[in-house]
């Protein structure tokens, strides 16, 4: 059965183009705006319409669907040509979620397939993209459930939900499952600065499936986890590099370095579309920055001193050695490393997942 936010699907294609709930607007409107031209699908993954490692990848799916469309249309003989500018523009719009060269790469593939109707297979694939992500959001759903034991809270960062997925979500997907399950009583969901996924949009997606959640400013979250009963904290990541070094919000290291030091354990739940086994650590992984009005002014209104410089990494690195249990859907991996990650992405199904590692 569906929950409640469950229902709100941040990506959805309609009648030849591709709808985005406009996430900048989330808590206070519901409102999707209607792309048809891959270049604009391009600017609104940019500009964070839509935002979510997972999301974004299966978006640029249907903007491959836009941008064939549009080629075939001006010279039937040479669509594959007269895509590049387009294809260029979705793998630019933003650098640190690998899922977007993933869908790309899948896209791309499919566009080398001797077809009848190209087109008709490319939409196909990006459905299939947008399906498997939400099947998998439901297996991690079970698998990071099953890891989480006695009943407590649990604390996430950004939004790994619904809004960032197909549906369902990552860690969110965790939590429902969890949640459900009766194994978690609250969550506390950072706040998440400069851009508050975790207010905005975690905080909306919970309160609408009607599961009790606690906001909190990030960095109240050491001095949370020192009062006790927080029994994990469960993330999602934006690309995971071969040795398991986890890229995902800007704070999430943060989360991880109090959660070693208070004995909570540290959960990343990823799809395995999310996972990036051409780059060795996580130092190879690119950091989106992000325009320093993010930091420079709340709501549009300015709010910091004149003449301060800004610097607004938007994701950073938590190393393997901080991550307890790496969750995809092809298996858990605990203690991720190397070789325990090529085992998983290799389809060799990661170790069985205890009940409970307390
Ligand atoms: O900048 P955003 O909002 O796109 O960043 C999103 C995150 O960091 C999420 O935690 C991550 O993409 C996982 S979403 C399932």
């Amino acid at each position: 059965m569906l929950s409640q936010a469950d229902r709100v699907r941040a990506v959805v294609w309609r009648e030849n183009a591709v709808e985005l709930l406009d996430q900048r607007l989330l808590p206070g409107a519901i409102h999707y705006r209607r792309f048809s031209k891959a270049a604009e699908v391009a600017q609104a993954i940019r500009e964070m319409v839509v935002r979510g490692a997972p999301a974004i990848g299966i978006t640029a799916a249907y903007g491959v669907v836009l941008a064939a469309r549009a080629a075939y249309d001006r010279q039937p003989e040479r669509w594959r040509a007269l895509m590049a500018e387009d294809l260029a523009l979705l793998a630019a719009a933003r650098p640190t979620a690998v899922n977007l060269f993933w869908a790309l790469r899948r896209m791309e593939r499919t566009m080398a397939e001797p077809t009848a109707d190209p087109l008709a297979r490319l939409l196909a694939e990006a459905r299939a993209i947008h399906q498997e992500d939400i099947a998998a959001n439901r297996r991690m759903g079970q698998l990071g459930a099953a890891l989480l034991g006695e009943r407590g809270a649990v604390i996430t960062h950004c939004n790994a939900g619904s809004l960032a997925t197909g549906g369902y979500g990552t860690a969110l997907g965790v939590i429902r499952e969890a949640y459900a399950a009766g194994l978690i009583e609250r969550v506390y969901a950072d706040e998440t600065r400069p851009w508050l996924q975790g207010a905005r949009l975690t905080a909306w997606e919970l309160v609408q499936d009607g599961i009790p959640v606690t906001l909190l400013a990030d960095g109240a979250a050491a001095a949370l986890m020192r009062r006790g009963g927080i029994h994990w904290a469960v993330v999602g990541a934006d690309r995971i590099a071969a040795n398991g070094d986890v890229a995902n919000k800007i704070g999430t290291y943060h989360l991880a370095l109090a959660a070693r030091y208070h004995g909570v354990r540290f959960m990343v739940v990823a799809p395995s579309s999310t996972v990036d086994l051409s780059l060795l650590n996580g130092a190879a992984i690119p950091i989106e920055q992000r325009a320093p009005e993010e930091l420079l002014e709340l709501g549009g209104q300015p709010v910091a001193a004149v003449g301060a410089e800004v610097w607004n990494p938007s994701f950073d690195v938590t190393p393997a050695e901080l991550v307890d249990a790496l969750v995809t859907e092809r298996g858990v991996a605990l203690a991720p490393d190397a070789a325990k990650l090529a085992r998983l992405m290799a389809g060799q199904h990661g170790e069985p997942p205890p009940r409970g590692l307390r």
